[in-house]
């Protein structure tokens, strides 16, 4: 991918594209009322309930729960990466997707077509090289590799020597500098105050592993040492065509190999994903030595609904493995899995299938925790359930974990399972956990979910409920007074959220359901916005709906501000303490609170 693609062309293939017309030549759309109905490509169903509205330019199935706008829709529905999506509907529009950057974009993207030519030939060069080393060759069969896994994979050899790739691409200064810009050599370090003394190969005497975009274009490489030596494995550094958090190793091969993927496994190291293809098990994609990112599990939901994460036992194992699930709560939503296995120490995924086999490992797949189990076991174990301040402890520690989770049966399940460990019906324990019983569209059957959708506009906490009608009427804003108070209302359960899309919106005012939307693609809250935007609100205009937004708003004001203020007072008690006033006013706030509750 060129530079990034610029917001406003974002915006203007958005604005340019009718999200019916686009979804009507893959799905059979009916006209029914404003909106249009067909049944969900996304799940088996015989009566309609995939919904498609041309004002937000925006679908939503209220089967499945799948929802968002015409670039997501290319994206799930046909496997498109994000890029790609936008290069289709700029294409339909007729428009041409520039790209930022400080070279003309014409030239930015003949200079990365040149990185991507010169990391193809590099992969072959390594493939061939590997041919020629007897000794990489027995590292990788004593590693229990065949040649055809080799193959699949692109395994090659860096052999040692410092200039292996520079006297093959590098005799132009243009070869050099492109060699360079993909992280394929490194700059000598110059003595202090002379000019650096030339170029050397990063990769020296490594099994070299490519690392594949969803294209297949090779944009990185891992390598190996195949004796003792550090670093263990040497990745390549963020280049223009590599970003670390974004890439899954052995993901565009999986997607080669098999015809639908139905689950996902996510390990920590590139032998693990080879091995286990090795064994058949072709669906395995390792993160590059970082902590899965949102952007991994946008990728990872995009091909599959079932994410199993694989750690090994160890004390950095299960850390990792807390960490991914922090990451992962706010992309549970209905209809996906989330699960993680623990392997017996001392093992990791390599290790173990070799040991016992396709048919065993896969058998602790079933069994893996659910992510809802493996959250109240961790939780469980920080505090003492036996005594009631445990208890209490353990729904605190649950608090801002449960906030983070779209509303739907995985928080319901969540929370009745919580429920059992803190010994107190769901309902309190979620009212207590500030969770609106009524959040979003969260009924786990069909049956639940339509009663949900008759009842329109179910009510979620305030700050979701004033989020829900922001996203879905943008024209709105023009009616809302209140965001100044709103702006100073402390920050959490989502408030800043809030406050920024009142800012977008500010700023942009012109803006469609759809274009705030793909704002927020790459970040955490992504999820759960698109999931406010398909659910059902009454049926009212702009004018009525920001007059609903300002008396929610001046809602929250009341019930968060005093408790913004409240802290600061403790806090001020705590340092320097405070004035007569201030008491006085600390006073004050105590007694409405105690007339509140
Ligand atoms: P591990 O140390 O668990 O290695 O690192 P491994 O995958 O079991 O490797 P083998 O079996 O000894 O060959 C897991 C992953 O962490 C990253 C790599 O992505 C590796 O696959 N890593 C590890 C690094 O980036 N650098 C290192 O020095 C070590
Ligand atoms: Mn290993």
């Amino acid at each position: 991918m060129a530079g990034r693609i610029p917001q406003s062309f974002i915006d203007e293939v958005l604005a340019r594209t009718d999200i019916v017309e686009v979804l009507g030549s893959r799905v059979a759309l009916k006209k029914a009322g404003r909106e249009w109905k067909a049944c969900c490509p996304f799940h088996g169903e015989k009566t309609p309930s995939f919904t498609v509205s041309q004002t937000k330019q925006f679908y939503h199935c209220f089967g499945c729960g799948a929802h968002g706008t015409a670039l997501g829709f290319l994206m799930e529905h046909d496997r498109m990466s994000f890029v790609e999506a936008v290069e289709d509907l700029a294409q339909r529009a007729g428009l041409e997707v520039p790209r930022d950057g400080p070279a003309g974009p014409s030239d930015r993207d003949r200079q990365e077509a040149d990185l991507y030519a010169l990391m193809q030939e590099t992969d072959q060069h390594f493939r061939d090289q590997l041919r020629d080393s007897e000794r990489a060759k027995d590292y990788l069969k004593a590693r229990g590799l065949t040649g055809e896994t080799a193959a699949r994979y692109h395994l090659g050899y860096a052999p040692a020597g410092w200039d292996g790739l520079l006297r093959r691409f590098g005799s132009t200064e243009a070869g050099r500098a492109a060699l360079l810009a993909c992280g394929l050599v490194i700059e000598r370090q110059a003595e202090p105050g002379k000019a650096s003394t030339g170029l050397y190969d990063r990769f020296r005497d490594r099994v070299m592993f490519p690392i594949r975009d969803s294209r297949g274009r090779v944009v990185g490489f891992g390598g190996r040492v195949l004796d003792q030596g550090e670093p263990k494995y040497l990745n390549s550094p963020e280049t223009p065509l590599f970003h670390k958090g974004r890439e899954l190793y052995g993901l565009y091969e999986a997607r080669q190999e098999l015809r639908q993927i139905t689950r996902l496994l996510v390990v920590e190291g590139y032998m693990d994903v080879v091995r286990l293809a090795q064994f058949g098990i072709h669906y395995a994609v390792a993160t590059l030595g970082t902590a899965t990112t949102p952007e991994h599990l946008n990728r990872l939901f995009r091909v599959t609904t079932d994410v199993v994460f694989c750690f090994d036992g160890d004390r950095a194992g299960r850390q990792a493995a807390w960490r991914a699930l922090e990451t992962a709560l706010p992309f549970a939503r209905d209809g996906r899995q989330l699960k993680f296995l623990f392997l017996p120490d001392g093992h990791d995924p390599d290790t173990l299938v070799a040991e016992e086999g396709r048919e065993a490992f896969e058998a602790r797949l079933e069994s893996a925790l659910p992510l809802s189990e493996y959250l109240v076991t961790h939780l469980g174990q920080q505090a003492d359930l036996a005594t009631v301040d445990g208890r209490a402890r353990l729904a605190e520690l649950a608090r801002p974990l449960v906030q983070k989770l779209p509303g739907g049966v995985y928080r319901e399940l969540l929370l009745e399972r919580l429920a059992l460990e803190v010994r107190m019906p769901a309902s309190r324990l979620s009212s207590l956990l500030g969770i609106g019983a009524d959040d979003g569209v969260r009924a786990p059957s069909e049956p639940l979910r339509r009663a949900a959708v008759q009842r329109r506009g179910g009510r979620g906490t305030l700050v979701s409920q004033a989020i829900e009608r922001l996203l879905q009427h943008p024209g709105s804003v023009r009616h809302v007074g209140g965001r100044d108070a709103l702006a100073a209302v402390r920050e959490g359960r989502g408030i800043e959220v809030l406050n920024e899309l009142l800012d977008t919106l500010a700023a942009e005012p012109g803006l469609s359901s759809a274009q705030l939307l793909e704002r927020w693609r790459d970040r955490a809250e992504y999820e759960r916005l698109v999931e406010l935007a398909g659910s059902p609100l009454p049926d009212l205009d702009d004018a009525a709906i920001g007059r609903e937004i300002d008396s929610i708003v001046a809602k929250i004001v009341e019930e968060y501000g005093p408790e913004k203020r409240w802290t600061e007072l403790i806090a001020k008690a705590d340092s320097v303490g405070l004035s007569a006033e201030e008491t006085s006013e600390l006073k004050d706030l105590l007694r409405q609170k105690r007339e509140r509750s």
